[in-house]
């Protein structure tokens, strides 16, 4: 503050003593809730009620934790207590606490999402589930998943989608990455998930809703008009309309229904003829958020670090030309191409280390938690930080630089989740992998790119490109098939 300006002290004095008595009223409710004999980790309650929220959630790049956790990690280590929306939370970027917390997910710990998100994406999905009804749905999900992958068309499917988005760009030189990879990752989970294909006009309009329905996610939870939370709802309840027609539709051809008899909607009544309508509406929303968001970020990473890597995407190049059969024009990649591309892999690896697509999990204790000597009191917050085990030094050699080599010399690190862990571990990281391979594959023997603009993955914290990423793309000579 500069001076003494007549107004500012005016506000001061009642104000000061407003925050007083909330400092007091706030030390008081805390002291009795958290027992003498509870012994959090270490930490700086930050400001009272507001804690350290905004502090935890400053925006910061991607390939960075942030200030706050950097302060906070140099002073308390790497488990740390601190105050968010009025309440303890217990950071960690310790890889033993982490890991005891995923393994004890639904005895100790429990998924915890904040209730707004509920509402867009329906309370019949997984992360939102435990006990019986959880194993019920998962069994489900993965069944559909599982038989997924294994189809044989799985592959050749996925390159025809990369060959028509890729096909697209002939006429252009600028594209934004963000939107492509939006259309080619959502075109592959509406037609396995939904049944329609790509010249479906309908298949924008969903698109647009499911997109709609992201935004709602990170944005305040207000439902008056026009704000993106409302708009949201609307898309959830559009999304909702379509799939309801789509089953009944399935219901009225109980036999074969062309191109839509491996679809979720079909695999979800076929297993459970009583399965309800909303039920399917939400394996479905929570299938393609599943399928679309992470991965669609994971490649624009990719894209965004071997841009700036030249030597990787040679290499990756190299690789990949090594595995074609030039006197054979129509060979498409095979399974075992896919296992031997082990520098991709190394790509896909560093990708999901550097990029932090999810940097954070959030949970909260059962009941009274002790490890290490720390005691964490029944119904803490717990934020397992994915991103900064895999900034740590100490687990990674400069590990702000993007180097893929890493991974030919070291294979797998207690310090790398991308996928998260125990019951909860992502069920589609397999799948995830191979879309990311073959789209890389696609684009680098067919294209050479560059950033355009300036645009850096921020973490806020979900990874997000605020420009989109632009890139300038210019075709190469040879065409693959
Ligand atoms: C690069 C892309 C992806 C990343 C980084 C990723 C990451 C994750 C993470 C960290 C979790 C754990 C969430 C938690 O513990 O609360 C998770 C769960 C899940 N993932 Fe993925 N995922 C990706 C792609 C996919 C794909 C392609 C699919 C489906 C084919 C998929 C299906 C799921 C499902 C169904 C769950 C919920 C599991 C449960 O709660 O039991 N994911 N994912
Ligand atoms: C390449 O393809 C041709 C024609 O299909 C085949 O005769 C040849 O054996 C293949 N070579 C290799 C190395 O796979
Ligand atoms: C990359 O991650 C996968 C999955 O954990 C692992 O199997 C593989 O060994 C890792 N390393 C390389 C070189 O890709």
């Amino acid at each position: 503050m500069t001076g003494a300006d007549p107004i500012v002290l005016s506000l001061s004095v009642p104000l000061a003593t407003v925050i007083a008595i909330l400092v007091v009223s706030i030390f008081w409710i805390y002291g009795r809730k958290n027992g003498a004999d509870s012994k959090l980790p270490p930490g700086d309650k930050g400001w009272p009620i507001v804690g350290s929220t905004f502090s935890l959630f400053k925006p910061h790049p991607a390939t960075s934790i942030g200030d706050f956790l950097h302060l906070q990690h140099s002073r308390y280590g790497k488990i740390f207590s601190t105050r968010y929306l009025g309440k303890t939370l217990v950071v960690s970027a310790d890889p033993e606490f982490n890991r005891f917390v995923f393994q004890n997910e639904m005895r100790l710990f429990q998924n915890n999402l904040p209730p707004h998100c509920k509402k867009i994406l329906g309370e019949g999905i997984l992360p939102f589930m435990a006990g019986e009804t959880y194993r019920n749905m998962k069994s489900l999900v993965l069944g559909f998943f599982n038989s997924w992958q294994i189809q044989t068309r799985f592959l050749a499917e996925v390159e025809e989608a990369a060959n028509r988005v890729m096909n697209s760009w002939r006429q252009k030189s600028l594209i934004l990455a963000n939107e492509e990879l939006n259309k080619f990752f959502f075109n592959l989970a509406v037609e396995r998930i939904i049944g329609m294909t790509p010249d479906d006009p309908e298949v924008e309009e969903l698109r647009k809703a499911f997109n709609a329905a992201n935004a709602g996610l990170y944005s305040v939870p207000l439902s008056l008009p026009f704000t993106p939370f409302s708009k949201a709802l609307k898309a959830r309840d559009f999304i909702c309309s379509i799939v309801k027609r789509e089953a009944e539709d399935r219901k009225l051809k109980s036999d074969k229904i062309n191109g839509k008899e491996n679809d979720l909607i079909w695999y979800c009544l076929k297993n459970n003829p009583s399965i309800s309508m909303k039920r399917i509406c939400d394996a479905v929303i929570g299938s393609i958020f599943a399928v679309l968001f992470n991965t669609q970020i994971c490649v624009g990473l990719a894209m965004y670090f071997l841009g700036q890597c030249p030597e990787s995407l040679q290499q990756l190049r190299e690789e990949i030309k090594q595995k074609i059969n030039y006197t054979d024009t129509t060979a498409k990649l095979t399974w075992d191409d896919y296992k031997n591309m082990e520098f991709c892999q190394s790509v896909i690896n560093e990708t999901l280390r550097f990029g932090n697509i999810i940097p954070v999990l959030w949970r909260k204790t059962l009941s009274d938690v002790y490890f290490k000597g720390y005691t964490i009191p029944q119904g803490t917050a717990i934020m397992t930080h994915i991103a900064a085990m895999h900034l740590d030094p100490s687990a990674f050699e400069n590990p702000n630089n993007f180097y893929p080599w890493r991974w030919l010399a070291m294979g797998k690190s207690n310090n790398w989740m991308p996928f998260g862990g125990g019951v909860r571990h992502c069920c589609g990281s397999e799948i995830a992998r191979m879309e990311i391979a073959v789209f890389l594959r696609y684009l680098v023997l067919n294209y050479d790119w560059e950033l355009v603009e300036h645009d850096h993955p921020v973490a806020l914290p979900s990874v997000t490109f605020p420009k989109g990423l632009p890139i300038r793309i210019h075709p190469l000579e040879e065409k693959t098939p």
